[in-house]
């Protein structure tokens, strides 16, 4: 049996998980290739580091040009992260011949353009299926399985870390900084949480899960985005008692001008499938123009779930190497000189309904000054609920849900709000989608 020769950049969470999976399922990935695989070199930063996988009889080194440059290397695997070092990694790998897979979306979201090009003149493969959503295969469901399709929109549940976090706080007395501590624990979050947190790892996802959608190129820096680490325990109680769950969401869509880009925490009717996916799960959701709804679900972050989609890339690569370039499927699904580089509208442009919680003195006529506010606006409100807070503070708390409104509408209008003496603190705001519900 013929062996496919890997070089492995990092052994961390996602670099161990696919090392274990290699060990252990041999046998069964030989089964599916009528080859094998055999892991030549692994690069790592620390060599005196103990590891919970067994690399007896694996060459181990602190220098990474030497997997990349490695003359027995058939496919280098990037599971070491960032968008410096691996990016000229990788660019090496390519000009050596190496094919490539990786679960790095910084990368792919900040730099695929110009490494696919790369790839494609030295007629070398870059598989990323692990990049997105962990262990859901859906960036190989989209890019072929919708390819009769005109995909209208997109939405999903991008981030394991920051759906555990939302889900975790629904219970009582969850601290933020604690359930973040646990998600690292388990494997879920980026090297600096702050990725998860403010929704910069989503919007790398997003970025890619739009180009293969809509066939546009990457535009990462085009994305709007927003973290969840102003969301409140009260928040979350409101919108449980309102029928919604609050999700992070990264959601593209086609509009009449361009394409709408955007991760944000969104409040989705409970009624919706998506609204029900919890803990360190994924769900993305792809409308076509023929299929309609669809909805991809399954973990998106950890160890086991990540280097599934890693060594099926792996598998994938092998099966197609010694095919040239041109008859594969395309890196984002669409000919690389068919890619649009389409405008991305300012998040001023969408149009959707929101949920507004302030603070406001326990006045007469206060909600008569807010409601003549959002009126003047011409934004009517469907739901108003008030709940007083404690005696000395004198406040109450406000939430109301309004109709659809133009986003730049309604920042006038919380402008405005704001400036009133009533209003104490921030008022904040967040996102309704019913995502065709
Ligand atoms: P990690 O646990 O921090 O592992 C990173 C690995 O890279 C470590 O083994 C580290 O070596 C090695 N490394 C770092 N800098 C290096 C250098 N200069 N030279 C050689 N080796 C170096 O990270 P991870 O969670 O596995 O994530 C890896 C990649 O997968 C990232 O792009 C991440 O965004 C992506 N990803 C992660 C997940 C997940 O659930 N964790 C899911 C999808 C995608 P030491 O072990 O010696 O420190
Ligand atoms: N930190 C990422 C997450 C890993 O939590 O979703 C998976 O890409």
């Amino acid at each position: 049996m013929k062996t496919v020769k890997i070089g492995l950049l990092g052994l961390g969470t996602v670099g161990g998980g696919a090392l274990n999976i290699i060990q252990h399922t041999l046998p069964e990935i030989e089964r599916r290739l009528g080859q094998s695989i055999e892991v030549a070199i692994i690069a790592v930063r620390d060599l005196t580091r103990t590891r919970s996988v067994d690399t007896q009889n694996i060459p181990l080194t602190d220098n990474a040009t030497e997997v990349v440059n490695h003359p027995d290397v058939d496919i280098v695997v990037e599971l070491m992260g960032g968008t410096g070092l691996a990016k000229s990694l990788l660019e090496t790998a390519i000009q050596n011949g190496k094919h490539i897979v990786t679960a790095n979306k910084a990368l792919i979201a900040e730099h695929g353009n110009a490494l696919f090009a790369l790839a494609k003149k030295h007629n070398v493969i870059i598989s990323y299926e692990a990049a997105v959503a962990g262990g859901i295969p859906v960036i190989k469901a989209m890019r072929e399985g919708l390819a009769a399709n005109k995909v209208e929109w997109v939405a999903g549940i991008i981030n394991g870390t920051g759906n555990y976090i939302l889900t975790e706080m629904k219970k009582p007395g969850a601290d933020f900084a604690a359930v973040l501590k646990v998600a690292q624990e388990l494997g879920y979050a980026e090297a600096d949480p702050t990725f998860d947190v403010e929704g910069i790892d989503a919007a790398h996802k997003l970025t890619i899960l739009a180009s293969i959608a809509f066939g546009i190129e990457l535009q990462f820096n085009k994305v709007y985005t927003e973290g969840i680490s102003q969301i409140t325990a009260d928040d979350i109680r409101f919108a449980e008692q309102l029928d919604y769950e609050i999700k992070h969401l990264g959601v593209a869509s086609r509009l009449e001008n361009g394409f709408s880009l955007r991760v944000h925490p969104t409040m989705v009717p409970k009624s919706v499938l998506i609204a029900n996916v919890s803990g360190v799960m994924n769900a993305v959701m792809a409308f076509g123009n023929h299929v309609g709804p669809t909805m991809y679900y399954g973990p998106g972050a950890g160890a086991g779930p990540t280097a599934s989609s890693v060594v099926a890339d792996i598998v994938e690569v092998i099966r197609w190497k010694e095919q040239p370039i041109d008859v594969q499927v395309p890196a984002l699904g669409f000919a690389l000189d068919q890619l649009q580089s389409a405008p991305v509208v300012s998040i001023d442009e969408i149009e959707t309904s929101y949920y507004l919680r302030c603070f406001a003195k326990d006045h007469v006529g206060v909600l008569a000054k807010i409601t003549a506010i959002l009126a003047d606006s011409n934004i009517s409100i469907e739901h108003l609920h008030q709940e007083p807070c404690s005696q000395e503070a004198n406040a109450a708390t406000l939430v109301i849900i309004t109709n659809h409104v133009k986003e730049s509408l309604l920042n006038t209008a919380i402008e405005t709000l704001s400036e009133l003496d009533d209003i104490e603190g921030d008022i904040m705001r967040i996102r309704i989608e019913s995502l065709g519900a």
